[in-house]
């Protein structure tokens, strides 16, 4: 030990433990670790074992997994949203539908708002007939959302924005254009507006 004693000498017994070097006067102790240090430090260790086999693809962990889950998250969200806000579609971007599961969902629509004033099978009563050739706002896609969705509030068709998002409007709508075309059923009410 060759700490120069003179400095340490100034502490008690701190040249005991001293390391056998000394550069200007500045010496390293050889004091033994405190335990809390030295056990978080072994942990690390260990740890460090398991993360490495779980997450470096030893494990059952796959970051492709966690992805798939993440998507899985997301598009349910997505979905949540456009029932309750359907699509941004409107009476200018309306295509008329034609996968069956959005025609059944017009069709179920139907059932519930539109029969009273229009029939089940769409022949009319209060409300025009969807069966004949003749309509009083026009039979494109576009037309027949446009009336859906803002009524003709004076003639006694209610404007079902509030009630059905614009989804729901384009499949309702789809449906009256696919389920009732040229049916002409019987005891339908009488044509109302243009032949086209
Ligand atoms: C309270 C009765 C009533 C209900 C309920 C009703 N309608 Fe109507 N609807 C009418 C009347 C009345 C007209 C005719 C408006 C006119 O003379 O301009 C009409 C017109 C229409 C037209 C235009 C027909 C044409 O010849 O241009 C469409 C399309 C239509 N309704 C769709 C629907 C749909 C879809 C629903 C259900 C979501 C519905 N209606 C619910 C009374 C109703």
């Amino acid at each position: 030990m060759t700490a120069n004693n003179d400095k340490t000498q100034l502490i008690e017994g701190l040249d005991d433990n001293a390391l056998d070097h000394e550069y200007d006067g500045i010496i390293e102790l050889d004091n033994s670790l405190p335990p809390w240090w030295l056990y978080m430090f072994y942990g690390t260790i260990i740890f460090s074992i398991f993360y490495t086999i779980n997450f470096f693809g030893m494990g059952a962990y796959k970051q492709q997994d966690e992805l798939t889950k993440q998507y899985a998250v997301a598009e349910k969200a997505i979905e949540k949203y456009q029932k309750e806000h359907g699509s941004s579609v409107d009476e200018n971007s309306a295509i008329l539908v034609v996968d069956a599961a959005k025609i059944e969902d017009g069709k179920v629509i139907y059932e519930k708002n539109c029969v009273a004033c229009h029939a089940a099978n769409g022949g009319g009563g209060v409300g025009p007939n969807f069966t004949d050739n003749y309509w009083i706002h026009g039979n494109s896609i576009n037309d027949v959302f446009k009336i859906i969705k803002y009524g003709v509030p004076e003639k006694g068709m209610i404007p079902w924005e509030a009630q059905l998002n614009p989804e729901q409007i384009q499949n309702v709508a789809s449906y009256i254009l696919t389920a009732f075309k040229d049916k002409n059923v019987e005891g339908g009410k009488e044509p109302q507006g243009e032949k086209m």
